[in-house]
């Protein structure tokens, strides 16, 4: 049904921006996943690592429930932590999303851990 269709916009590391359509009930990670866009999420949304965490557009923040106490400890793992840092595989798409964008951060913890990115000083 066309109306559980939600139009969200990706900005990929390369600063793409990549407009999908989601669906009401799926996470973001999942979304990303489905339409190819480079969002690791390597624990499967088990809240176990950091690997999925995305910038949501300001505007929308305030649409979203609050991270619960496990998305804030692994958030706090996260390099280039900002206020608008969430995990995407804790973002579920809700009608109020429409328009929202999410932005991928530069490196996730993996990067640092395979050593493809050296570390901050
Ligand atoms: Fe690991 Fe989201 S996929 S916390």
């Amino acid at each position: 049904r066309a109306r559980d269709g939600v139009d969200v916009v990706f900005v990929d590391r390369s600063g793409r921006h990549i407009p999908v359509k989601g669906k009401v009930g799926e996470s973001v990670l999942y979304l990303a996943h489905r339409c190819d866009i480079d969002l690791e999420g390597a624990c499967e949304s088990s809240l176990a690592c950091s690997t999925c965490h995305v910038y949501v557009s300001t505007e929308f923040l305030d649409k979203l429930p609050d991270p619960d106490e496990r998305e804030d400890d692994m958030l706090d793992m996260a390099p280039l932590l900002q206020e608008n840092s969430r995990l995407g595989c804790q973002i579920i798409l809700t009608p109020e999303l429409n328009g929202a964008v999410f932005t991928l951060p530069k490196v996730t913890r993996n990067f640092y851990v395979d050593g493809h990115v050296p570390k901050p000083h």
